[in-house]
């Protein structure tokens, strides 16, 4: 039988554990459910016997009472900050006054031949955009949390950093650790858990938080530690204090190579970059900054860049410090992605489904290099969700480097000019009713020859992915439409040259070739000509199902529901959605015209190769591919009669990796999906039936 001393101890170290698979590996081994039973027989044992507290209980993470200010803490080592270099030219530059300097102190050869090992090792992380925090531990224990300031004193922010689950409150150590460790690094909030805590903060009447720092930095300056213990944001280590130990183990790590130390912190039980990693030389440099660029967006959180330090302890010695940031080391900034500007007016846009999606009118502005002046705001749910205002300042961000996003009103901005919107309840483009059917977030205009629709369905089935006709783009669209030259999809293979010749700007040549390139269209795969048809749902790999699966048009005009179900890749949403077009009389009548007119879609036969690893398996991608396209990844695993899902559940047969997964690894690693390297997929590609 245990002492209740005895059992405090046993408790304190599992939930620590436990916590510890939780929050820094996203490993749990044990359900919600046990860990609350533990944490409260633990509660109550503490309440019954509250000697048997310690200090690293989970029960202490919360519960400090509020504070009337912050205290100021002196940093035992000043934190530094860093000089930044803008772009790879600048990178280069870095590398380049490194090995100056070190020429010059004689640490390095002038003459060096430039093979690898004399190129200078540099560490390589993200730049995490959070707040920065100095962690002290004594004997292990996490005594004091303390913010910047000034570089030379912070605030003591202790008992708000307590909440964080992501911080131990004991070093994760098998010897016990004595002296003093200081850990340093970023707090931070998830683009997820941002998100979520904004929708709730609106929800409540509260402002909204212009970006996830902001919202990191509000919330560790919480006077009620109660208030941050609610905020779920995260902690990345990147680096150390003092280390002052009588134990050499510990001691000596301040003279190992720098990525030692890291990972002595990683095993402390504390997270580091993803990726973390050491290059040699300006040219492995300037790959990593630019692969850490290019999978940003595949972060579960904000980073403005990378940093860049060197390895070698002694060589940083040499290379010493200016007024406020090391010579050793440089921050490389990525892009700017967000900005700040006036969300001017919203204006409708109508799809070829009808669909009336909202567009907002921003007043110009630079993102990551391109001028901004609209961006989709999706539907009216969106709008409302965001309390986005006509007249609001609004942060501007451009997602996956491309389509420009808002993301948020500054609401402590407004002056009380700013004006709510609601969607029209006609369509903008022909003054039919809009119709906002039960249970979806879309309002559509339902009138089937509304011009707007029609030109969209031009433009979708002409488009690369769909019939590929090459030269009928969306302005070439816009001409026929105004010259009332086409009036649905078959009219385009009624089109003469003479017709063609006589729009402005169209030659005999331009005019031969859109003839040309639309007659060539006739004989187009199945599955592109279903795809061009625009049903809702039905996206490229829906159409490649369903390419494969019907004998020919006739078959594919009587699909039924129960057909469709049974097919891989097709849920009962897009089944219902195909089923709906199918008994659409105008719909049907509009296939038969296309096919009157000589289209005459090829049936695509079954993949003829298969490949028994592939065949049948679902496979989910994430992160960038350095030797295949994504998309080629997809059309190969497809090919090879394999499945491509784009969410990780317990029904995925493989993850494949590429550089800077995201979340998907994290949901992998819980569903126990096996998770494949780029190279093994390849292999695995490659394997004969
Ligand atoms: S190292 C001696 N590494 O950037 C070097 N800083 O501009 C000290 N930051 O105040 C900093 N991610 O808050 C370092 N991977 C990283 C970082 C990082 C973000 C912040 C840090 C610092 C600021 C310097």
């Amino acid at each position: 039988m245990q002492s209740p001393e005895q059992r405090a101890v046993q408790l304190v170290q599992e939930l620590n554990e436990h916590a510890y698979r939780y929050y820094v590996l996203s490993q749990p081994t044990i359900s919600d459910a046990e860990y609350d039973e533990k944490f409260r027989e633990l509660q109550q044992l503490e309440c019954d016997h509250s000697h048997c507290i310690r200090p690293d209980s989970p029960t202490q993470r919360v519960g400090a009472a509020p504070l009337n200010g912050f205290l100021t803490v002196q940093h035992r080592r000043p934190m530094l900050s860093l000089d930044n270099a803008m772009n790879a030219d600048e990178l280069v530059a870095f590398d380049e006054q490194v090995c100056r300097l070190l020429v010059k102190d004689g640490a390095l050869s002038e003459s060096a031949p430039q093979n690898q090992e004399h190129l200078v090792e540099y560490t390589v992380e993200y730049k995490f955009d959070g707040v920065a925090i100095s962690l002290s531990y004594e004997n292990g224990l996490l005594t004091q949390a303390a913010t910047r300031g000034d570089g030379t004193t912070g605030e003591d922010v202790t008992a708000n950093i307590r909440t964080i689950r992501a911080i131990p409150l004991r070093i994760r150590s098998e010897q016990p650790v004595t002296g003093i460790v200081e850990v340093r690094g970023e707090v931070l909030f998830r683009k997820k858990e941002f998100e979520a805590l904004n929708v709730d903060r609106l929800k409540q009447g509260l402002e909204s938080f212009a970006n996830p720092r902001n919202a990191a930095s509000g919330s560790l300056r919480q006077l009620d530690p109660q208030e941050t213990a609610q905020r779920p944001l995260s902690f990345f280590a990147y680096g150390v204090g003092v280390i002052e130990s009588s134990e050499h183990s510990l001691s000596s790590l301040v003279d190992r190579p720098l990525s030692d130390l890291m990972r002595r912190v990683e095993a402390f039980g504390f997270n580091i970059s993803p990726g973390y990693r050491t290059v040699r030389g300006a040219e492995q440099l300037v790959q990593a900054y630019t692969e850490a660029e290019t999978s940003r967006d595949a972060l579960p959180f904000e980073v403005d860049g990378i940093v860049i330090k060197v390895n070698d302890v002694g060589l940083q010695a040499r290379l010493g410090f200016r007024q406020r940031s090391p010579r050793w080391a440089v921050a490389a900034k990525f892009k700017p992605v967000e900005a700040v500007t006036t969300l001017l007016d919203i204006v409708v846009q109508v799809g070829r489904t009808g669909s009336l999606t909202p567009v907002a009118c921003l007043e110009p502005v630079r993102v990551g290099g391109v001028v901004v002046s609209r961006a989709t705001l999706h539907n009216q749910d969106e709008i409302d969700r965001k309390d986005l205002r006509i007249g609001d300042r609004v942060v501007v961000r451009r997602q996956g480097d491309v389509i420009p996003a808002v993301v948020a009103p500054v609401t402590a901005s407004r002056n009380g000019s700013e004006r709510r919107y609601k969607i029209p309840t006609e369509c903008p483009e022909c003054g039919s009713s809009v119709v906002r059917s039960e249970g979806e977030v879309v309002a559509r205009c339902l009138n089937p020859n509304c011009p707007a629709k029609i030109q969209e369905r031009l433009v979708h089935y002409a488009c690369r992915d769909g019939m590929d006709i090459e030269g009928l783009g969306e302005k070439m669209v816009a001409l026929l439409l105004e010259h009332s030259l086409v009036t649905e999809l078959s009219s385009l293979y009624t089109l003469s040259l003479e017709q063609l010749q006589k729009l402005p700007r169209m030659g005999e040549l331009s005019s031969k070739n859109l003839l040309e390139a639309i007659q060539d269209s006739k004989k187009r795969d199945l599955d592109r000509f279903i795809f061009g048809l625009g049903i809702r749902h039905v996206g490229s790999r829906t159409a490649t199902v369903l390419g494969r699966h019907c004998k020919g048009v006739a078959a594919f005009l009587a699909l039924t529901e129960e057909e469709l179900l049974s097919l891989d890749d097709v849920g009962p949403e897009t089944a219902r959605s195909i089923v709906s077009f199918l008994a659409e009389q105008d719909e049907v009548e509009g296939v038969r015209r296309l096919l009157e007119v000589g289209v005459a879609p090829v049936p695509v036969s079954a993949p003829n190769v298969s490949n028994a690893v592939v065949a049948g398996k679902t496979f989910v991608i994430t992160g960038s591919l350095a030797t295949m396209g994504r998309k080629d990844a997809e059309a190969q695993i497809l090919a090879l009669g394999g499945k491509v899902s784009s969410s990780v559940s317990k029904k995925t047969d493989f993850l494949v990796a590429g550089e800077n997964g995201g979340s998907k690894l994290d949901a992998a690693r819980k569903n126990g999906v096996p998770i494949l390297t780029e190279e093994e997929f390849a292999t695995l590609l490659n394997v004969e039936s």
